[in-house]
């Protein structure tokens, strides 16, 4: 079997994790969840969620992953023969979200290249929201074969630059992430210094940061913030096992995760601060929706056109929106294929290369369906289905693996092996994971 590629540094790993959580999931998913459950309440929900429930499991998925030396499947077996199944249901449920999340990212290419065409629709609403449709030919009905020529143009360049970052796995990895890490948040802070200056902005604002108490009764509130937390940081979907196994032993995992869960977080918040000030300052609140799929293609250009006066400028910020979530959307597009890759080449003793290419391949042609006149009504049923009660279902099995077949003490040992500036306590980190096997399970069985 060839060598293990490894993290060329602690920074890179960092990077690259930190890549694979931030994603198209805090640009919009986020500002959604948050419009739908009373801004700051769904903030402070968040929060909570993520020290209770992320970023212990973080952790615990990277130091096992590092102990095995394995991907998921591989990993989950060390622990015990009879968990290799939630491998491979984290597996499995990242090789469905690649195939849509590739297509999303085609259309954000898509988007990016015709984004010139905001320059002549200034205060056209009506052409603005259209532009997606047109360009995508997509209904919304679940009918239609036909597939544009320039979509799947798109789709190929996307697939095509998923397999260019990850062709080396993790060494090539730590190359690109050193830019598609930095150039969003530069990005999202020209849209926000934007955004925050026009009149009416801090309507939205005050809607982001003030919690709306009615709101906490809302039983969805918990299942969206954990679904949202597991989501954006990249767990239960084999991601962080791969990228947790090419990390040396003199890592700092305690540490480690705590940064890129923070990090994670504070691009959401900025995120939301975009958003929010945007419709605020277009007069659009109401508008953002919890899909984030339509805040981003339909209510998004509809802002747009409405930022300035002149056309140009629209088009710039339009250029500069879709660019942004192209650098936040391929790091993790690719981060999941990895996840995949090394799960299976792991499993089967495979070359990561050969198993990338045919993740790739099986993936792409898996996707056309997602670009098909159908689209969008598959892809809204398949990321339903697959981005919050599989995760939840996924995060209970491997609270229970852990916490009942494993010891608890040996995950942390690993956790705190080199750590110097955090060491996790063991009263949170098994409180947290206890707490994660009920609420977990308390979802699960309330079959949302
Ligand atoms: N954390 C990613 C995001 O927020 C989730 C994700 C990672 C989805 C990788 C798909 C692939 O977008």
């Amino acid at each position: 079997m060839e060598k293990r590629g490894m993290w060329s540094s602690r920074l890179t790993f960092i990077l690259a994790a930190i890549g694979s959580a931030v994603g198209l999931g805090n640009a919009w998913r986020f500002p959604g969840l948050a419009a739908k459950h009373g801004g700051g309440t769904f903030l402070v929900v968040y929060l909570l969620a993520m020290l209770l429930m992320g970023i212990p499991l973080l952790m615990m998925e990277i130091a096992i992953a590092r102990k095995f030396r394995r991907g998921a499947i591989e990993s989950m077996r060390g622990i015990g023969k009879k968990w290799e199944p939630v491998g491979w249901a984290a597996t499995s449920n990242a090789f469905v979200i690649v195939c849509y999340y590739a297509v999303v990212f085609a259309w954000v290419i898509l988007m990016f290249i015709n984004s010139w065409q905001f320059a002549n629709m200034t205060g056209d609403n009506e052409a603005a929201s259209g532009l997606f449709l047109q360009l995508t030919q997509t209904t919304g009905a679940i009918e239609g074969t036909n597939i544009p020529g320039i979509v799947l143009v798109c789709l190929l360049i996307s697939w095509g630059l998923i397999f260019y970052c990850i062709r080396n796995g993790a060494s090539s990895v730590g190359k690109v992430v050193k830019f598609t890490v930095f150039a969003p948040v530069v990005l999202l802070l020209i849209m926000a210094v934007k955004g925050c200056t026009m009149p009416g902005a801090m309507e939205g604002i005050k809607m982001l940061f003030v919690p709306d108490i009615s709101a906490f009764s809302d039983p969805s509130l918990w299942v969206d913030a954990i679904g949202q937390v597991f989501y954006s940081l990249s767990i239960m979907m084999a991601i962080m096992f791969a990228y947790g196994s090419y990390v040396g032993n003199d890592a700092d995992i305690a540490a480690d995760a705590m940064i890129i869960a923070f990090s994670d977080m504070a691009v959401s918040v900025l995120s939301g601060i975009v958003m929010f000030s945007t419709m605020g300052g277009t007069g659009m609140l109401g508008e953002i929706t919890a899909s984030g799929i339509s805040t981003a293609f339909f209510v998004y250009p509809t802002a747009i056109v409405n930022l300035t006066g002149n056309g140009v400028v629209n088009a710039i910020f339009g250029a500069i929106f879709y660019l942004m979530l192209i650098t936040l959307a391929i790091d993790s597009a690719f981060s999941i294929v990895e996840g995949i890759s090394a799960a299976i080449a792991d499993k089967f003793h495979l070359k990561p290369k050969t198993v990338t290419i045919a993740v790739c391949a099986i993936c792409g042609i898996i996707s056309l369906v997602f670009i098909t006149e159908a689209g969008l009504a598959w892809l809204d049923i398949v990321d339903n289905w697959t981005n919050q009660i599989n995760l939840i279902l996924i995060g209970v099995l491997e609270c229970i693996a852990i916490g009942w077949t494993f010891s608890l003490r040996k995950v942390l040992g690993e956790v705190n092996k080199n750590a110097k500036r955090f060491k996790m306590p063991y009263w949170w980190f098994a409180s947290s994971i206890n707490l994660s096997r009920r609420c977990c399970s308390l979802v699960c069985s309330s079959g949302t």
